[in-house]
């Protein structure tokens, strides 16, 4: 089975859609953008097209790749003062003399609408979730919405990163799926892999996981956008030789990705809910 997300991520946006109308809710997401990447402009350019369709408004801040970290922080906390404001995003990656944490740490968590700053992973990790980063979110999502059992799964991670790989192994351990957070340094990946139910993989490595590698029947979630031989866009898993083996593989694209931006859609929402004290 393809665990194709596109019909999905419509119909969440859709219900989002009617929530802002029906509450009249007023919502206006911050993007930040420092410096011209490429991938990041048609990432925001997409995450546009989605608050236009549900009725959020969306302010970009574009900002020159050498702004000092301390003006960039200035910005972060006007828009926290700021009540006409509800989200605040800062599109990664940064430059290299720009420390993720620190910005991460100085955006309001009630405007969080990413979910990285501590006090949402902490929320997150103590089980009391607030604010969730949206792709961790969109992969649970996705699995439920196919009916796969999660509760009593062997999952592996591959990946450790922030808005990812932690999140995710977070919420399906919340899940009560046995976590096996993989990276770089993890020795005899592939007996981890063929042992796993579910596969997540967000590594970045264009068809890394191939058929040897994963049990029979298992679910593979790709998180991974690349480019193989042919400069065509592809994922962490080897699509062809995986998908007789697997129980089902999330595509790439039209997978994990059109999920990701739904989240951020009711992300936005649950901020707005949280800032007007109707949700915790
Ligand atoms: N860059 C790629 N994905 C994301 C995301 O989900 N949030 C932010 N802030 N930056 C990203």
């Amino acid at each position: 089975m393809i665990l194709y997300a596109l019909d999905i991520a419509k119909k969440i946006k859709d219900k989002s859609k009617k929530e802002i109308e029906k509450k009249k809710l007023k919502i206006l997401l911050s993007v930040i953008l420092i410096g011209d990447n490429y991938a990041s402009k048609v990432y925001i350019k997409n995450k546009k097209i989605a608050c236009d369709y549900v009725g959020i408004d969306f302010k970009l801040f574009k900002l020159d790749e050498n702004i000092s970290q301390e003006k960039l922080l200035n910005l972060i906390n006007n828009l926290n003062l700021d009540d006409k404001i509800t989200g605040i995003l800062v599109q990664l990656p940064l430059p290299d003399h720009i420390d993720k944490t620190i910005i991460m740490q100085n955006i309001d968590p009630k405007k969080d609408v990413d979910g990285f700053n501590p006090f949402n992973i902490g929320a997150l990790i103590l089980e009391k979730p607030k604010l969730i980063p949206c792709t961790a979110l969109g992969i649970l999502e996705l699995i439920k919405f196919y009916n796969i059992k999660i509760s009593g799964t062997y999952c592996a991670v591959l990946g450790r990163s922030i808005d990812v790989g932690k999140p995710v192994a977070a919420l399906m351990l919340n899940a009560n799926s046995t976590v096996a957070v993989c990276h770089s340094k993890t020795e005899n990946l592939i007996e981890i892999t063929r042992k796993s139910d579910i596969i997540i993989s967000s590594i970045g490595k264009a068809k890394f996981i191939k058929k040897d590698f994963i049990k029979r029947n298992s679910v593979l979630i790709d998180v991974g956008i690349n480019r193989d031989e042919n400069n065509k866009l592809c994922g962490d898993i080897d699509f062809d030789s995986c998908i007789e083996k697997a129980h089902s593989i999330s595509p790439v694209p039209k997978g994990v990705g059109a999920m990701t931006i739904a989240m951020l859609i009711n992300n936005c929402i649950k901020a707005k809910l949280i800032q007007l004290n109707i949700i915790e």
